[in-house]
């Protein structure tokens, strides 16, 4: 790669834009100020030809990104030709640095290019999977894993990052539960802005941080059937009550961008969605990042049935207000014939450039558009020991012990004999997860090397895998059977492996795949005391296991670390402390089923005929959402109230004192639901309005206080505006969202209209 002439490099240095081979076109310092940065985009977009100002919304793929169709790649040419303003999945810095070199020396723009990556739970640090990470209930933790997260990739050259994704889903068959913070909004929106905190950081300027990306806009965790993709079928007011509010955190919390869905929602493909992503993104909530689209989702209008001509489809799509194209090449190729047709104003693919180079302007690549990416510093900042501790912590407090009857667990550091078994226990590319970014199987601790770690000199570990995760095979029966016989304690690890929760990887059994569940039987006729480690990136149906196996430890994919986080639970070093963010059902003919319903006139009754249950299933899940439980125990005092009466303007305090009544320290999840017992439309049975994690010492106790605002006590009324109404709400504190203690809170006056628009 030819070096930058010298002129070019320090006029680069210095912060001044070239346009053309040698006159420089704009020069200006850039500067922090938003006045001066948009008559900065301004001279730099009056000197674009429509293909250049379509170049920058145009993202090509570089290999490591393959999520749908083949689409072409783009080469050295293209970027010279100004025909790319963004790229998805070149990874490294010395690939971007080289790539970006061509871009500020060679192309007539000189415009810089911007390099997205999906930098979902970690870049080479491999955290959590967001499902488990949303576990812990920590928002901080969440905070932090984003910043290394950032920290790392931005080291690699990346700018941007397609994270975090916010969709809620009740859907347990969907592949991309694991992507997400689970079913409420409450928990969903806290994570959300924890998240853009974290990737952002303090300024995106600043060398390390990354552009956040919220997605995919939106109910796309709706999908029908639990089918990636699908169509969804959703209720203006759960759409604004359930689905937005994760997104409406991440534009609080100052997001970027935000990423369109695959979906439709009521005849309306969200790639062409005006009234939701102007309507509601850009107008209601005064949003101004950058809309990309998902991968080929402009082509896709077609499949959709938008119309059968791409030129169409890619005008609806940017008047919707999607900025930039991603993969399928439509704004490049066909909206020059729109535009000089006259069918589409160029105004509008001025405003989407304009986003599109205040963005770049916002990260500093006009100033340096090698930002801090090196090979040196991407060596130095990757994988420190720092961030494996992180990934050590996150991964302790991500874990959910389910069932511990007889206290089976903490198991004895001086136990003889334990038996391992399963194929999971020894698959380092499942304790990663999906979307591993660079990660490396090499780089994770499996639960059998941190189950060998953790235990004495004096202990034997055995291990038999016993049968694949998928396939129906049974000749390593035999063998499992075999050192559970000779052991003293076993640990079964079972589940799915990381690629059966991913995207485009939807279930429509909820079971334990292969033959697993038949190992697990076999293994526990045995009698041994034995614990079930589940891992899995959505709720199972594992009702046998409930009945039968004393202990289960819910450790989903958890990263690098997963191994010694599962073992520091089993011996005891970690006090487990995670959540359900989602509800485990009893089997997938529950589905859907979560915690956050509405009542209906008949509520669910086991002993009444004519009630809303099954005839031959409990119509309780499973496990409820935030269940979880500890190796200590907790006495929660009945909540009180500041006051139990106010008006509709006024905020109250809820109060609870937590005690930890166990011999050993250990956090809590305390949790705050409300129910509006009378509404002008019917509200939820319960809603999360809070949640705080504690940390208690055996025996100590503490007074934890939410203050719950006329906001949260808000939905959308019978004319479709966010009002309060007065009448008695029902407010609940416990450890999860089927214990709960009550008290009423009452309010008076009038009905209050917090924002006077409608949704309608
Ligand atoms: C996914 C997105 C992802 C994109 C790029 C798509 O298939 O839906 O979440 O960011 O691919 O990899």
């Amino acid at each position: 790669m030819a070096r930058l002439p010298h002129a070019a490099r320090l006029a680069l240095s210095a912060g001044v834009l070239f346009l053309g081979t040698s006159t420089p076109l704009a020069a200006q310092r850039v500067s922090a100020s938003s006045a001066r940065m948009n008559r900065f985009v301004d001279s730099v977009l009056a000197r674009l030809t429509l293909e250049e100002k379509l170049g920058q919304l145009t993202q090509y793929r570089g290999r490591f990104s393959l999520t749908g169709p083949q689409t072409p790649e783009a080469g050295a040419e293209d970027i010279r030709a100004g025909r790319v303003g963004s790229f998805l999945g070149v990874r490294g810095a010395a690939p971007t640095r080289e790539m970006q070199q061509i871009a500020v020396t060679q192309s007539r723009t000189r415009i810089p290019l911007l390099f997205a990556d999906d930098i979902i739970h970690g870049w080479r640090t491999i955290f959590p999977v967001p499902l488990a990470e949303a576990a812990s209930f920590n928002p901080a933790l969440a905070e932090r894993t984003a910043r290394i997260a950032a920290v790392e990739g931005a080291a690699a050259g990346i700018h941007w990052t397609f994270a975090p994704m916010v969709d809620i889903t009740r859907e347990p068959r969907w592949g991309r539960v694991v992507e997400g913070a689970g079913e409420d909004p409450y928990l969903g929106s806290a994570i959300a802005a924890a998240k853009v905190r974290g990737f952002q950081g303090a300024s995106l300027r600043d060398s390390l941080s990354l552009m956040a990306t919220a997605k995919h806009f939106v109910a796309y965790g709706a999908a029908e059937g639990g089918r990636d993709y699908n169509t969804t079928d959703v209720p203006l007011r759960t759409l604004h009550e359930m689905y937005l509010p994760p997104f409406h955190a991440a534009v609080n919390a100052g997001v970027k961008s935000i990423m369109a869905a695959f979906n439709q929602i009521d005849g309306v493909p969200m790639h062409a969605n005006k009234a939701l992503i102007d309507g509601v993104l850009r107008t209601r909530w005064g949003w101004d990042g950058i809309l990309v689209s998902d991968y080929t989702g402009v082509m896709e209008l077609l499949q959709h049935g938008l119309s059968a001509d791409s030129g169409t489809v890619g005008r609806l799509s940017i008047d919707a207000g999607v900025d930039v194209d991603m993969v399928s090449n439509i704004f490049y190729k066909d909206l020059p014939r729109e535009v000089r047709a006259g069918r589409l104003p160029v105004a509008v693919v001025d405003s989407a450039v304009r986003r599109v180079l205040r963005t770049k302007y916002e990260l500093g690549l006009f100033d340096n558009p090698f930002k801090s990416s090196s090979e040196a510093r991407e060596k130095a900042l990757t994988l420190t020991s720092a961030h494996r501790a992180e990934a050590r912590a996150a991964a302790q407090q991500s874990i959910v012990l389910l069932r511990n009857e007889g206290n089976v667990l903490p198991l004895a550091k001086s136990v003889k004999t334990v038996a391992v078994i399963g194929a999971l226990a020894d698959d380092a590319r499942s304790a990663l997860g999906g979307w591993a970014a660079a990660g490396r199987p090499e780089d994770a601790v499996t639960v059998l090397v941190g189950i060998r770690k953790a235990v004495g000199a004096d202990t034997r570990v055995l291990y038999a895998p016993g049968a694949p995760v998928e396939a129906a095979d049974t000749t390593g029966f035999a063998e499992a059977v075999r050192i559970a016989r000779e052991a003293d304690v076993v640990v079964m690890v079972v589940g799915e492996h990381q690629d059966m929760s991913a995207e485009a990887r939807n279930r429509s059994s909820l079971d334990v795949p292969g033959v697993q569940q038949q190992l697990v039987e076999r293994v526990h006729a045995v009698g041994k005391p034995t614990v079930a480690v589940l891992m899995n990136g959505r709720p199972l149906s594992i009702p046998w296991m409930v009945q039968h196996v004393p202990a289960i430890v819910e450790s989903w994919y958890l990263g690098v670390e997963h191994g010694n986080a599962v073992a520091d639970v089993l011996f005891g070093a970690v006090n487990p402390s995670g959540r359900l963010p989602i509800t485990f059902p009893r089997t997938v003919g529950q589905v859907p089923i979560y915690y956050n319903h509405m009542n209906t006139g008949r509520p669910s009754d086991e002993k009444e005929r004519y009630t809303s249950k099954y005839f031959d299933i409990p119509f309780t899940p499973l496990y409820a959402f935030g269940h979880g439980l500890s190796y200590t125990t907790f006495r929660y005092s009945a909540p009180t109230l500041s006051r139990s009466k106010g008006t509709t303007a006024d905020s109250v305090t809820v109060s609870v004192t937590v005690t930890n009544t166990g011999a050993r320290s250990g956090d809590e999840v305390v949790q705050l639901y409300v129910r509006d017992d009378a509404g002008s439309v019917s509200r939820p049975v319960k809603e999360l309005k809070g949640f705080r994690r504690i940390s208690l010492a055996a025996g100590a106790s503490e007074t934890v206080t939410f203050r719950l605002t006329p906001d949260e006590l808000s939905f959308y009324g019978a004319q479709y505006r966010r009002v309060i109404e007065p009448g008695t709400f029902t407010i609940m504190v416990g450890p999860s969202s089927d214990r709960v203690q009550s008290t009423t809170l009452e309010l008076t006056g009038r009905t209050r209209v917090l924002d006077a628009r409608s949704i309608r």
